[in-house]
């Protein structure tokens, strides 16, 4: 695999951190029942509940629940009026991810910087504030009805963000350390229009850039370039969908999504096996793999494995792929919603800072039988 040669910037500029990104901050979902999800994301993914917004906090428009497992933080929003944008958004989206919020040390000069690169602006800096403290935040659109927030803490101490209480809910976790990657999938001929404003607002170049000829199969075929930021701790691939014989698995996504939108957010964690093990007790559903995936792996990534390990990632139905730099195990669940839209990865790095490209074919075949099922292939 040569891919990891291929880091040149899209324009060819270094790498560079204009706003300064610290980390991905929190995803925030907008969801029909923000009630039935903090209870599915705590006691299926293993999120505990931290705080929380509501008719109870005095916050009339919109009820958010703030779940964390390790460094990965999410916020489920409900709206409660009938004004709020959420409901148009779900309108339209069903439920998903709505903001991917970033931490600054200076959110006010980091939206003026990303508006003056050519980002389109949300909202303005504000300055939110309550008895923990104060944040300054501000926020900038990405793809399809997706934001960036961006969220500088001035002196905050609470337990999430100004306006929420404290709500603890403990979980179980089942080993999830950070958020590894977040997957944007955009209309045909605008992958390279995304990857650009990437490389143009924030700073961004092109980690890797996987072709139709990576990444197809009889039927389904897509093309997806990583953007990252300097110390690669914040990953966005995007993926445009490609011709192949029939419908691509991305053409689905935005069919199902009525438009681009985030595809699936990759969860790192120390021990995939043990992960794995816990979110099928807990009744997450994974794509199979079919046992021949697993008969030609000895051949493709020689003797990494012990025997145990090799018998528990085809016992779990987890993939796995090498590099120059190391390996990496990983799997991907169904969508976490009716519609075919958004839905998690699992990933175990060791060493390999890539994305599983020895995996795609059979992974989309995979793909492939779920969407010859729902009759959308
Ligand atoms: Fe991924």
């Amino acid at each position: 695999m040569t891919v990891l040669s291929k880091t040149e910037s899209i324009k060819n500029t270094p790498a560079q951190n204009p706003l300064k990104l610290k980390r991905i901050h929190h995803v925030e979902l907008w969801v029909g029942n923000a009630k039935q999800s903090a209870f599915y994301y705590r006691k299926a993914f293993g999120f505990s509940q931290m705080a929380y917004v509501g008719l109870e906090t005095g916050e009339r428009s919109h009820t958010s629940y703030a779940m964390a497992e390790g460094k990965a933080q999410i916020v489920l929003t409900s709206p409660s009026e009938l004004d709020h944008p959420a409901n148009e958004f779900m309108k339209k989206h069903g439920d998903g991810v709505r903001d991917i919020a970033l931490e600054v040390p200076d959110a006010d000069a980091a939206f003026h910087e990303a508006v003056r690169r050519g980002a389109k602006p949300f909202y303005e800096p504000k300055i939110m504030k309550d008895e923990y403290g104060s944040v300054c935040r501000a926020a900038v659109h990405t793809y399809g009805d997706v934001i960036h927030s961006l969220i500088s803490n001035i002196d905050y101490k609470g337990p999430f963000l100004p306006g929420y209480k404290v709500a603890s809910a403990p979980a179980e976790s089942v080993g999830i350390l950070r958020i590894d990657h977040i997957v944007g999938n955009v209309e045909l001929g605008k992958m390279r229009l995304w990857a650009d404003w990437y490389s143009d607002v924030f700073g961004f170049t092109r980690f890797i850039t996987f072709d139709d000829k990576d990444i197809s199969t009889e039927y389904s075929a897509l093309m997806s370039i990583v953007m990252s930021d300097d110390s690669h701790s914040v990953k966005f691939p995007i993926n445009e969908p490609a011709n192949g014989r029939n419908k691509s698995q991305i053409q689905e996504y935005l069919d199902c999504n009525s438009g681009p939108g985030v595809q699936h957010v990759a969860l790192a964690c120390k021990d995939v096996a043990e992960t794995v093990s816990k979110l099928r007790a807990n009744g997450i559903e994974f794509l199979s793999v079919p046992a021949s995936y697993y008969d030609a792996l000895p051949e493709r990534i020689g003797d990494i494995l012990t025997a145990e390990e090799s018998q528990r990632v085809r016992e779990l139905g987890i993939l796995v792929d090498k590099d120059e730099e190391g390996h990496l195990l990983q799997i991907f669940t169904k969508p976490v919603e009716d519609r075919p839209t958004l839905f998690y990865e699992i990933i175990e790095r060791r060493g390999s800072r890539g994305f599983g490209k020895g995996n795609f074919k059979a992974l989309f075949e995979s793909i492939e039988r779920e969407q010859a099922l729902r009759g959308n292939l």
